[in-house]
């Protein structure tokens, strides 16, 4: 089991040492290699994706990443941000299939913006296309053209999906659904968009091969509208890159903590890439108080689904639960009557409920 380690920017460090401590309580045999993603690797190599990173990256089963990004580095030419090195490795290991889970804790009931019992017992995931779309659509650029007239800056980006791309995260998706609740909802624009035809007429084929699981097609003008609305409603969701990145972070709000969820990116040989679904909050970085929870969950989700040791993953999942139950919190889902801890001694906590 090897595991390639990136820390990243920000809290990433903090946050990844909380969980190498984890994993390494499970009596399991890891082999783990440190390298550098984003920012840091910018400031050492130029290179955000550099090629030692690369070569591990490749070798390993597995990649356990804390974030990437900050201000420090918003500035820079496109090409040397933090965040091309998070798209490039996605790329480069062909990491097309983005899970993200919405879970709600019951303990945590009271850190939703919404009413709890709009969201009491929302149990989402999210499968978001992560290689495709306009994120990695061609050609794309900032050009002079001649409009209206006169010569002025033109930025363009092509959105755009083969079919051997939606039939793949489709089929992700429907075996997600399988495991679950049964129902999945594929979100489009097939009102204005020819891209999203295709992925709904694709949806529509695949689903032959899927009996057990109802289908149901939504704009995603609407799915944005639902998901506050009656959230509830959804078990598993299926959509492009672009949606998926706006529908994910909105879904991961419901919880009203995103610092307790994690994420996986996994090829087509459940080779993955595990994250938390929170950023590198530089505001609060070095500070010792982020909280460790959805790096945490990402190594669970981790054991799971690249190597295979579910009774290890629920031996994580339910520590997790076990250190809620007893209050501990960091300050992101703190609340009065619960003890405030910092990023170590939710380590710590995890550790002793392990
Ligand atoms: C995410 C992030 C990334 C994305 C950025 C940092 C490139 O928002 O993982 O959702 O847009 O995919
Ligand atoms: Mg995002």
């Amino acid at each position: 089991m090897k595991i390639c380690v990136l820390p990243g920017d920000g809290i990433g460090p903090e946050i990844m040492a909380q969980a190498v401590r984890v994993l390494n309580a499970l009596g399991l045999k890891f082999e783990m290699e440190e390298a550098l993603l984003g920012g840091c690797a910018v400031d050492h190599t130029g290179n955000p994706y550099p090629e030692a990173t690369q070569r591990l990256a490749r070798e390993a089963d597995a990649v356990l990443l804390g974030a990437v990004g900050g201000p420090k580095w918003d500035t820079l030419a496109r090409e040397h941000r933090p965040e091309r090195g998070l798209l490039g490795i996605r790329k480069d290991l062909n990491l097309f299939a983005n899970l993200r889970p919405a879970i709600l804790y019951p303990e945590l009931a009271n850190a939703s913006t919404l009413k709890a019992e709009v969201v009491a017992g929302l149990d989402i995931l999210i499968v978001r296309e992560l290689t495709g779309d306009i994120y990695f659509g061609q050609p794309r650029g900032i050009e002079l053209r001649e409009v209206n007239g006169e010569r002025q800056r033109v930025g363009w980006n092509t959105m755009i999906y083969a079919e051997y791309e939606i039939r793949r995260i489709l089929k992700v998706a429907f075996e997600a659904a399988q495991k679950r609740g049964r129902k999945l909802c594929s979100v489009d624009k097939m009102n204005v968009l020819e891209t999203t035809q295709l992925w709904r007429d694709i949806a529509e084929e695949v689903a032959k091969e899927y009996p057990d699981v109802e289908l149901s097609h939504m704009l995603v003008d609407n799915a944005a509208m639902q998901l506050v609305r009656n959230p509830k409603q959804f078990d598993v969701m299926v959509t492009g890159n672009m949606f998926g990145d706006i529908l994910s972070d909105e879904a991961s709000m419901l919880t009203g903590s995103i610092g307790m969820l994690p994420s996986a990116s996994l090829d087509a040989n459940n080779k993955g890439l595990y994250e938390p679904s929170h950023g590198s909050a530089p505001d609060i970085a070095g500070k010792g108080v982020a909280n460790p929870l959805a790096t945490i969950l990402s190594a669970a989700m981790m054991l799971r689904y690249t190597f295979n040791q579910e009774e290890a993953a629920q031996r994580i999942e339910s520590a997790v639960k076990k250190v809620l139950a007893l209050g501990y919190r960091t300050g992101d889902i703190f609340e009065p009557g619960t003890n405030r801890v910092g990023t170590r001694e939710m380590g710590d906590a995890v550790l002793v409920a392990l």
